[in-house]
């Protein structure tokens, strides 16, 4: 099988050594694919054989991304694989979330079960393949908290360094625990995201660091198995909506890449709509989405959202990403604070949960719907790309009456949950769950 790297302007396309180092087209900046010329699949062979290997014992067998290894064949061997069991992640059916939005029935696809609890490990299992196969030792990423939380799992597990850098005190507390235990060098900058990635990419080259953001071409061939795996799940039955939240647009171009190539490979017979949701402070692919010629992304200089994971305002994979939405016929939407924040309690009370971005998604659904874009009748998969346990200061605040919107106005607490003070008595605590 021959891999190549491709430049994704469709007025260039220039190919490139799948080995060679590069973020972006050498000829004219574009962003770059893993593209596989010479594939050629028996479809209903290879959902037999991914079929069988659930049962298998062998560790990438076990994998919910490298089980699907043909899909993403841009390896030359499997021995540089480092899987901690990525994927894996479960259709949840959620009534409680459905009747909320309007819909008669919706399933959720939960990443925040992978195992640092997002969808950031099903990419990151390959951007770390692929640092080991090009004999990197150092492995970098701005982020959100989510990315950073991963690399440093995976590179640590790959004997790398993880060097991770942050937009000071605009992450989550749980993200950064986690990259700190993970051994990640980690670097509080006091800069926003789309700064520091402008940053980090001068320095990646300076340095020899390979850089494992989501504008790395190898990332994005993991996430693509997200989609590969929920259709497996739904035994090759496509939706007519996938809903995700859109940050830095890595996993929107995953996505729909996902989908044209299982088109292109008989495995999946029509394309299901992308509904692309960001938030409103952040949306500046919204914004291109509305805009009458879609010519070029206006960046958003100051993103204010409290879903930090989503809080971009110069997302580089713009490109691809309005090119996936509009081949897959989709949408995009912007929601506001007081609708993701109401949304992911209603997630919370399915028994589920999802960290703030993630709950962009049913907002958005309910939004779309409202407008009359998708019906309640609908078959509807929505991805929640983190844990709950990801941000709890956030919760805690929404149940607790303590959420401030970032322009300064107080969300209203519309299914809060306060706890209650309790006295050492128990006549007392009966009458007060009695009352
Ligand atoms: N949801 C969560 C939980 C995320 O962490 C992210 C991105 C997104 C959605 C948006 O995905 O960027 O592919 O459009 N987090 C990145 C990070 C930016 O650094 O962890 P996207």
């Amino acid at each position: 099988m021959t891999a190549e790297l491709a430049c994704f302007e469709a007025k260039c396309r220039a190919r490139f050594a799948v080995t060679d180092v590069i973020y972006n087209c050498p000829r004219c900046g574009g962003l770059l694919e893993a593209v596989y010329p010479d594939r050629h699949v028996d479809a209903a062979a290879l959902k037999r054989t991914w079929r069988e290997r659930r049962l298998s014992n062998a560790p990438l067998d076990q994998s919910g991304v490298w089980r699907y290894r043909e899909a993403i064949p841009f390896l030359d061997g499997t021995d540089r694989i480092i899987t901690l069991k990525e994927g894996n992640t479960p259709l949840l059916e959620a009534p409680g979330a459905a009747s909320y939005a309007g819909l008669d029935a919706l399933t959720f696809k939960h990443q925040g079960f992978n195992p640092t609890g997002s969808f950031k490990d099903n990419g990151m299992t390959c951007g770390v393949a692929q640092a080991l196969r090009l004999g990197m030792q150092r492995v970098a990423c701005v982020s959100t908290g989510n990315t950073s939380a991963s690399m440093a799992a995976y590179a640590s597990a790959a004997g790398l360094q993880p060097i991770v850098f942050i937009p000071h005190g605009n992450i989550s507390f749980g993200k950064l625990a986690q990259a700190l235990e993970y051994g990640a060098r980690t670097l509080q900058v006091e800069a926003n995201f789309d700064q520091i990635l402008a940053l980090v990419r001068v320095l990646a080259e300076r340095l020899g660091i390979y850089l494992l953001n989501s504008i790395n071409p190898f990332r994005i061939e993991g996430q693509k198995t997200i989609i590969v795996e929920m259709m497996d799940q739904r035994d090759w039955r496509p939706p007519d909506w996938i809903v995700l939240p859109g940050g830095n647009l890595g996993n929107t171009s995953a996505f729909g890449k996902a989908l044209r190539e299982m088109r292109e490979m008989g495995l999946i017979g029509k394309t299901p709509r992308l509904a692309v949701i960001q938030a409103e402070g952040a949306a500046p692919f919204h914004e291109l989405w509305r805009s009458a010629d879609r010519a070029a992304l206006r960046a958003v200089e100051h993103p204010e959202t409290l879903a930090t994971a989503i809080k971009i305002g110069d997302p580089v994979s713009w490109p691809k990403a309005l090119f996936e939405v509009l081949s897959s016929n989709g949408v995009v939407e912007q929601v506001s604070e007081q609708e993701i924040a109401d949304a992911k309690a209603q997630i919370g009370r399915c028994g589920i949960g999802c960290e703030p971005a993630s709950a962009a998604t049913l907002a958005g659904i309910r939004k779309l719907r409202a407008a009359g874009t998708m019906g309640a009748g609908d078959d509807v998969v929505a991805v929640l790309t983190g844990n709950l346990l990801k941000d709890p200061d956030y919760i805690y605040g929404y149940h607790t009456d303590g959420l401030t919107a970032p322009g300064g106005g107080k969300l209203r607490s519309t299914f809060g949950n306060r706890p209650v003070m309790a006295p050492n008595d128990a006549q007392r605590i009966a009458e007060l769950l009695e009352s």
